[in-house]
């Protein structure tokens, strides 16, 4: 029987979301791999005990996440019930819809078919009354942006989700979603963009605009999906992402991405952390950002994410060594 460390809310820091009431762990999981079907239950359990009883407070889901797809979902409902039903309260746990869950016309994009459909689906996997936090998964070009946020709206209004998020809309679309969003009385909480040392789309214009809008953001693969850490140094390891056959980070990414990593490596060893450490630092640098969603495949890793928050600065000279590490 699982029993959660007393003390658990100890060394954790929590960032108000946007200007709303609630707050995130700086750090949040993510369980698009490694905890699917094709993994192995008993670690992934590991992971989440591991990430609460460190404050982790905030475990982030999609409805694809596997494989296959639903899996993350129906393995996250067993661990709820057979470790975190007591602490239901002390989650806050989020999933969107968006990408592709079954065949025909309405399995996914963003009408408002899918996306109520989707998370009735969601509910039922993951074994709760609701979710947290529910997201747009991705912009759909084809669909009425009114009909998409009118049916976050309403899973809001109807209990099945407590908040409304967007995730990988560009500045122009997430101004026009949080306006609607608004007029419909159900702020945009939050916002998921991909943002790491090298993706860096959102400093054009996004961040301006969540804070003008007041949304949060939590940005997703911080590390590059683990080409920001020490992992690839020496080739693509047995058992790694770029390894396995579903996993979304290919080969052919690494090879060009490592003279950089060694680098950036150099530069995170003269600050006397892992490169993974220096890299969510990094971002949580920018007040603008409430958490990083980080991926991780061991308890090891975990704790070298979590142990970033004790050195979050940069000098200045370090930060120009980083930008001139990133511009070439
Ligand atoms: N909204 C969206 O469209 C979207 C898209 C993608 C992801 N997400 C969310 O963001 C979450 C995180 O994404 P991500 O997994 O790509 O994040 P990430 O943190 O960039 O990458 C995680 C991977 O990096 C490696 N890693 C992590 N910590 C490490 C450490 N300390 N040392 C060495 N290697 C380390 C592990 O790879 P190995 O497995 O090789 O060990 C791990 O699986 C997802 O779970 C999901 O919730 C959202």
């Amino acid at each position: 029987m699982y029993q959660a460390n007393n003390n658990r809310y100890n060394a954790m820091q929590y960032n108000r979301c946007g200007r709303s009431g609630l707050k995130l762990p700086a750090v949040s999981l993510g369980l698009w791999h490694n905890f699917g079907g094709v993994d192995v239950f008993e670690n992934g359990r590991a992971m989440l005990r591991r990430a609460f009883d460190m404050g982790i407070t905030h475990f982030d889901l999609a409805n694809n996440y596997g494989p296959p797809p639903g899996s993350a979902e129906e393995n996250f409902g067993k661990y709820m019930a057979q470790d975190f039903r007591p602490y239901r309260d002390e989650l806050i746990i989020s999933t969107k819809a968006g990408y592709l869950m079954w065949p025909g016309p309405y399995g996914e994009w963003g009408s408002r078919k899918y996306l109520m459909a989707s998370l009735d689906q969601s509910l039922k996997r993951m074994g709760l009354e609701y979710v947290d936090i529910f997201y747009s998964h991705r912009p759909d070009p084809d669909t009425p942006i009114e009909e998409t946020m009118m049916a976050l709206d309403q899973t809001v209004r109807s209990g099945k989700a407590l908040y409304a998020g967007i995730s990988n809309y560009p500045a122009d679309m997430t101004r026009e979603a949080a306006r609607i969003l608004r007029e419909l009385g159900t702020p945009c909480l939050i916002h998921q963009p991909k943002y790491s040392m090298f993706e860096r789309w959102v400093e054009d214009e996004l961040l301006d605009v969540l804070e003008t809008e007041g949304i949060g953001c939590i940005p997703f693969s911080p590390l590059a999906q683990g080409l920001l850490t020490d992992r690839y140094l020496n080739g693509i390891p047995d058992g790694s992402r770029a390894a396995k056959a579903w996993g979304f980070l290919k080969p052919n990414q690494v090879e060009p991405a490592i003279e950089k990593v060694r680098k950036l490596n150099e530069i995170a060893r003269e600050r006397e952390q892992s490169l993974a450490q220096m890299a969510l630092a990094w971002i949580l640098k920018d007040k603008r950002i409430t958490s990083v969603l980080i991926g991780a495949s061991s308890v090891k890793q975990l704790e070298d994410n979590i142990a970033a928050l004790r050195f979050l600065t940069f000098s200045e000279a370090e930060l120009s060594q980083i930008e001139e590490i990133l511009k070439d």
